[in-house]
């Protein structure tokens, strides 16, 4: 189906705003998903080590989400700071990106962002265009909002790469929330392909396991596409096995915190179980992100997985389920390796095996 993407801008309109840049008094303003599905209340930022404090709570959560968070987050450094020369904005400009990237460890978005506003804090230093810090902050201003720009244009064209994988009445099964939340543009990358699919009129549905132990699939998947009006079903972590043997899952549909060269997913934890069943009943499974999550230089050894306080497993939402002194293992992401997976789905193309030749290819990279 031919699709165009002007056209699609005017038929999608997420009513979520998760980030928002307010310029006139230079604030980041976060819908605070901890809060979510019950209250929907907003967090003000006026400064790195705050905005990377927001990161690590997950008051924004999701790879791309952290990633336009963190990028004006680098620009708050410069925005309210007593910074008196340009030497010294770019000096602070670096120890804002370590504070940020130090906020959570596994999505790529984190680092590829930071990094990029330093890049241009440096060359419109070095090449004269910034000659003053005001000058500098319009600068960094622009280039943050490209972050969120080339964002939301990058899942509306994985939406549309994806669509060829949809059919009439397909059921969905994602992971987690990679919806419009973890991107901050209210589209997403794994619901992406779905939103699209839904804005033509060709009738598809999420199934959305619950994602403990912080709930994203049952408090956030569930809240945008039910706001949203797209038919979704929650299930229990424990159900996914047996729904899929069922017959009930026509295609895996995740998001991704980083994809290396060779075909490696890091996504959140459960991924790797839905992969494997994918894989054992012939069902496809597409990881969806845009060439912002790739991580063209490490190998699996390198890759942290981040681990958190153990009482999000001993606790549902602050009430515990369990003794408080029971040991606990709590990884948030796992890895799903390339036999797995059918295909990438980036806003460049789909990407199909054998990896380590077409992921560099597909994204026209080396
Ligand atoms: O721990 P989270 O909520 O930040 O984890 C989010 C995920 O694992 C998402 O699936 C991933 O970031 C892709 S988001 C579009």
């Amino acid at each position: 189906m031919k699709v165009d993407i002007e056209e699609l801008k005017s038929k999608i309109k997420p009513r979520l705003r998760p980030i928002i840049w307010r310029d006139e008094d230079n604030t980041l303003i976060l819908l605070d998903q901890r809060k979510l599905p019950f209250e929907e209340s907003y967090v003000e930022l006026r400064d790195p080590v705050s905005t990377a404090d927001a990161i690590r709570q997950m008051i924004v959560r999701g790879a791309p989400a952290i990633g336009i968070t963190a990028a004006y987050g680098m620009v708050l450094t410069i925005a309210h700071g007593s910074i008196s020369s340009l030497d010294e904005a770019l000096k602070e400009l670096a120890r804002a990106r370590d504070v940020l990237n130090a906020a959570r460890p596994t999505a790529q978005n984190l680092f590829w962002a930071t990094e990029r506003i330093y890049r241009r804090a440096e060359d419109a230093v070095h090449n004269g265009r910034a000659k003053s810090i005001k000058e500098l902050l319009e600068e960094l201003k622009a280039e943050a909002k490209a972050v969120f720009d080339e964002e939301f244009e990058a899942e509306l064209k994985m939406g549309i790469y994806g669509l060829e994988k949809i059919s009439d009445g397909d059921a969905i099964l994602t992971q987690c929330n990679a919806g419009g939340l973890a991107t901050g543009t209210g589209i997403g990358t794994a619901t992406a392909p779905i939103r699209v699919a839904h804005a033509l009129g060709i009738r598809v549905s999420v199934i959305a396991p619950e994602t403990r132990p912080w709930l994203q699939g049952a408090r956030l998947t569930v809240y945008e596409l039910m706001m949203d009006n797209i038919p979704v079903t929650l299930i229990a972590d424990t159900a996914v096995g047996y729904v899929m043997y069922k017959g009930m899952v026509n295609s895996v549909m995740v998001g991704a915190d980083r994809i290396l060269r060779d075909g490696h997913v890091y996504n959140k934890i459960g991924t790797f179980k839905e992969a494997v069943i994918a894989h054992e009943l012939n069902i496809p499974f597409y990881a969806i992100a845009p060439s912002s999550t790739f991580d063209l230089k490490s190998r699996v050894e390198d890759v942290k997985i981040e681990e958190r306080d153990p009482d999000e497993v001993r606790k549902i939402r602050g009430v515990p389920i369990t003794l408080d002194n029971v040991p606990v293992y709590n990884p948030v992401f796992d890895v799903t390796p390339p036999k797995y997976v059918t295909a990438l789905i980036t806003e460049k193309g789909i990407i199909y095996p054998p990896f380590e030749k077409n992921v560099p290819k597909v994204l026209g990279v080396q």
